[in-house]
């Protein structure tokens, strides 16, 4: 079924076969009568939702909080920690972290906190870059943008955020030294991969513990990054106040980033969603005091993100304020009944009181959020709003 098809459909014709949509799901029953409601329903089925969804977001300007080229420097910076560690592996000699690398680190830390920490109303904003090689030390880059941002929110010293920046950066860096293949996989890990991956903060303490200038926080930050205040993670099964509260913060911050990230195997959890799953995590597992600081730092709604409001229409958030960001602007994409053409207007949440965000979806990939609402409702004749169909709400042009 296209729409070119469904142009031939006169109304007073009678349906000589069934008529499904691309997905295969019935639209119209062959025998029906066409009249004006199921061929106006039929064109706004077919309409180029791809066009309007471009339009709308090419006006959209985004400013990330780093600008790519530090994020390139900083995540290069990590990248040759991990490197020379496995080279002097492979070499035989003892894996240690160079001075010169860790300097390098600390300048990368004193850029990114400058940054962060010059004023108040910045936000954390989840990047939507695909998976790619260097995800690892993307990640420990980003972990550690939100670690500064959440323990400068708790009210941490320069001194303190410092180490707290470098625990972050280093996180990980066990994993330099599990089974050579396991950090770059591009699939998920079996039941005997994730043993050995798990040993990767053991790894990291092994690398670090006697290298002194190393603060103590940061070596029990890389040790403990994935014990849960429940006493289910790992290393040891620490519980509760066993766990240092700038280890909670990094941890915290860690699995935020993981589960927001594309990977090439999922895709990325919304923001929102991200926080009500750790929510419930912050019942037992996570530092709840934490969570409540991270989550004032962290955008919920980013300019760029495909959204269903709660009267049934779709759109792009284009802006926000800093002091209320779960009420950003948005273009909406909404049908015209008059013109039969989808059209992009903007609308200020913050002056609409009545309506909310209820759903979000991923620009790049809106067909799958358009074609996830049951189309065999579409010609229910007890159900005529298409708004709560396709995700669209009518304009009424007059
Ligand atoms: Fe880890």
């Amino acid at each position: 079924m296209t729409l070119k098809n469904s142009d031939e459909l006169e109304p007073g014709n009678e349906v000589k076969e069934d008529i499904f949509n691309r997905d295969g799901s019935l639209l119209v029953s062959r025998g029906t009568i066409i009249n004006y409601e199921i061929t106006s329903k039929l064109k706004k089925h077919d309409i180029n939702f791809g066009a309007a969804v471009e339009e709308a977001a090419s006006s959209i300007q985004s400013t990330p909080l780093i600008e790519e080229e530090k994020m390139q420097t900083s995540i290069r910076a990590v990248q040759n920690v991990f490197e020379s560690v496995m080279q002097r592996d492979v070499g035989g000699v003892k894996a240690n972290i160079p001075e010169d690398q860790l300097a390098l680190v600390g300048e990368v830390i004193a850029d990114l906190m400058a940054i962060l920490m010059r004023s108040e109303d910045l936000l954390y904003t989840v990047t939507n870059l695909m998976a790619s090689d260097d995800y690892t030390y993307r990640h420990s880059v980003n972990v550690c943008i939100l670690s500064i941002m959440t323990a400068n929110a708790m009210g941490y010293s320069d001194g303190e955020i410092r180490d707290i920046a470098l625990g972050s950066l280093l996180h990980d860096i066990g994993k330099a030294n599990v089974k050579y293949g396991l950090i770059q996989k591009p699939s998920p890990l079996t039941e005997s991969e994730k043993e050995e991956m798990m040993k990767h903060s053991e790894y990291g303490y092994e690398l670090i513990k006697d290298i002194e200038i190393i603060p103590y926080s940061v070596k029990q930050i890389v040790r403990f990054h994935h014990e849960k205040l429940d006493g289910s993670g790992y290393p040891l099964g620490l519980k509760k106040m066993e766990i240092p509260e700038y280890v909670r913060i990094v941890t915290l911050c860690d699995m935020f980033d993981a589960m927001t990230a594309n990977r090439s195997y999922r895709k990325r959890m919304p923001v929102h969603l991200a926080l009500e799953v750790l929510m419930r995590d912050a019942v037992y597992k996570i530092d709840a005091g934490v969570y409540r600081k991270m989550t004032s730092t962290v955008c919920i709604f980013p300019p760029g993100q495909g959204v269903l409001l709660s009267d049934g229409r779709v759109g792009i958030v284009s802006a926000y304020r800093i002091h209320s960001p779960s009420r950003p602007k948005v273009k909406l994409i909404e049908f015209c009944l008059k013109t039969g053409q989808l059209e992009v207007t903007e609308i200020n949440l913050e002056a609409c009181h009545t309506l909310f965000i209820v759903d979000t979806w991923d620009v790049a990939d809106f067909n799958s959020f358009f074609t996830r609402i049951p189309e065999k409702e579409f010609f229910d004749p007890e159900n005529v709003d298409v708004g709560t169909v396709i995700g669209l709400k009518q304009t009424n042009v007059s």
